[in-house]
């Protein structure tokens, strides 16, 4: 059952309805003091949101009354809290920095996971010394992860912020740490094409990493991935030496002709979206090795330890939470926008719409009734300052408000530290121009004195009106590294399960992209072969396949 709304958080509501943001910095001087919460280096900012530090009272009481502490301490110790799919959802558990045991139906996983992660370290240490070696002999010096959703996103964000761009074939020289990572998700083969252009099959190892290995776009790819080998290589060599597999399901990767030896475990007790700290990790052990792996490990565990530890008042992941539920279920906001001022955390966005949208894009209770409210947000977003010079337009000026999430790492990792400061001021120029807007007054009067009048003037006032009063929260963080990036994904995990419990749904299973799934099946024969479409086929999805099927027939005459 959802949590029922308590009665004097309504009221609450409808009193502080009346009120824009700049009239609530105005009543309370200290606003900015009592609505940003420090943590570690951390600032979280959400005194530009529409909430009051009552409002924060309100929801943390009401976050109490729906047990949010009794469903962190849960968690954390493996409770079955994906209902669904009777399992717990232990992401936690990969991220734990001592052994103490952590029980599973009666079996200890710690050790389980220490074995994986040596696994991990020993197999990386190979690859990137150039030891292991492909059919031919030749060392190994690229990796191409296929994978999608949670066996791509998690890996190809840390890579992209943590790594530094791949060489160019041939122009490092011999290289004698480090191997260049290509990501290949989507089932386009122009994904794969592209990624396997500059790379020498003699020399490229692909990491399949699959949860359930029966992933049509995973399976396809890693199809065509052999088929290049084979071809290049010679029909008659094994190239099981050029596959790697992180998967929970040993018997259809071995099967599929990969060792098992190079088959690295993934449990049913780690989500897709969460998996990024397991074996599933490896392509970030194999780009930036062990040590940075762990210091990222390191940070989302700190951040586990903050989370279970910290009251609900002063907790990072708590009132991002309680605010985004309530931007979400109370202001009806049915967007949220995220902006790194970061080029580094450039596939954050993507990263957070599958952890947000597949974790909490839910309509029933874990108890299978329909939720009364609304869930999550939808989530987009893009890096600043490019975002500036596409939809901040929309923010401003547009008819419909969409709270903001500003991720500013205030240290560059580069020398030109005077582009930083431009960047971050930017962002905090940004979240202010949201809030303050632009009024009709001063517009009004700088254009007199330049001599507009009559309607010529009221056109020109119009059209440079932003309204302001548009909420933003902002997340000020020390710097991106793999510590830091730890910390922010973890903040992000456990903010998104803070929602979770206050929406009443379970956000650890994805039932809703099983549907698109199956229906694919006959279409792709029906395009492929002239098998023909089921009897129930509707009769769009009948037009637009004769169409493709005629218009591809054509086109290869
Ligand atoms: O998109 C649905 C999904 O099931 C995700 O939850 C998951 O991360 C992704 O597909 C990939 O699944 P697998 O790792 O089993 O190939």
């Amino acid at each position: 059952m959802q949590p029922p709304v308590p009665i004097d958080l309504a009221d609450h509501r409808r009193a502080l309805a009346g009120k824009t943001l700049p009239q609530l910095f105005a009543g309370d001087p200290k606003r900015f003091d009592h609505l940003s919460f420090a943590w570690d280096d951390w600032l979280v900012d959400v005194s530009k949101e529409r909430l009051t530090r009552e409002t924060l009272m309100l929801l943390v009481a009401h976050a109490r009354d729906a047990g949010l502490e009794g469903w962190i301490a849960a968690l954390f110790a493996g409770e079955k809290l994906n209902q669904s799919e009777g399992r717990p959802a232990l992401h936690t558990a990969l991220r734990q920095q001592d052994d103490t045991p952590l029980m599973v139906d009666g079996h200890d996983i710690v050790p389980d996971i220490r074995s994986v992660q040596a696994r991990m370290k020993a197999l990386a240490a190979q690859i990137r010394g150039g030891v292991r070696v492909g059919a031919t002999g030749r060392p190994i010096r690229a990796v191409v992860n296929i994978g999608i959703g949670g066996s791509d996103l998690g890996p190809l964000l840390v890579c992209t912020a943590l790594g530094s761009p791949p060489r160019m074939r041939g122009s490092a020289g011999p290289q004698t740490e480090g191997v260049d990572v290509a990501f290949v998700s989507n089932v386009d083969p122009e994904h794969l094409t592209r990624a396997l252009a500059p790379l020498d099959p003699a020399t490229t190892l692909f990491v399949v990493t699959s949860k359930t290995f029966t992933t049509g776009e995973t399976l396809a790819n890693a199809a065509s991935a052999k088929a290049w080998l084979a071809s290049a290589l010679g029909r008659g060599v094994d190239v099981g030496a050029h596959f790697v597999a992180v998967t929970a399901n040993a018997s259809a990767a071995t099967s599929f002709g990969i060792a098992k030896a190079d088959v690295l475990p993934l449990w049913d007790w780690i989500g897709g979206r969460y998996s990024l700290w397991s074996a599933a990790g490896l392509p970030i052990v194999l780009k930036l090795g062990w040590d940075r792996f762990a210091d990222l490990v390191a940070g989302g565990a700190s951040v586990d330890q903050h989370f279970r530890t910290t009251s609900l008042e002063r907790n990072l992941p708590v009132v991002l939470g309680i605010a985004g539920w309530w931007n979400a279920t109370q202001l009806k906001h049915c967007e949220r926008v995220v902006v790194p001022y970061s080029q580094a955390l450039a596939r954050l966005p993507a990263y957070l719409q599958q952890l947000v949208l597949e974790s909490n894009g839910k309509r029933v209770a874990r108890d299978g009734r329909a939720l009364a409210g609304p869930t999550t947000a939808a989530l987009w977003g893009e890096t600043g300052t490019n975002g500036q010079h596409a939809f901040f337009q929309w923010l401003h000026q547009g008819t419909r408000e969409a709270p903001v999430e500003f991720i500013v790492p205030i240290r560059a990792t580069h020398p030109l530290a005077d582009q930083q400061s431009l960047l971050v001021a930017n962002a905090l120029a940004q979240s202010q121009a949201l809030m303050e807007g632009r009024g009709e007054d001063a517009l009004r009067a700088e254009f007199l004195a330049k001599g507009l009048t009559g309607p010529a003037l009221d056109a020109a006032v119009a059209a440079r009106v932003c309204p302001g009063n548009r909420a933003s929260t902002t997340i000020l963080m020390p710097e991106v590294n793999a510590l830091r990036l730890g910390q922010l994904i973890a903040l992000y995990e456990h903010r998104t399960f803070v929602e979770a419990v206050l929406y009443g749904l379970n956000p650890f299973d994805q039932f809703g992209v099983e549907l698109g799934k199956t229906l694919m099946a006959p279409i792709a024969a029906a395009l492929t072969s002239d098998a023909a479409l089921p009897e129930a086929t509707d009769g769009s999805t009948r037009g637009l396949v004769a169409h493709v099927r005629a218009q591809a027939a054509r086109l290869r005459s």
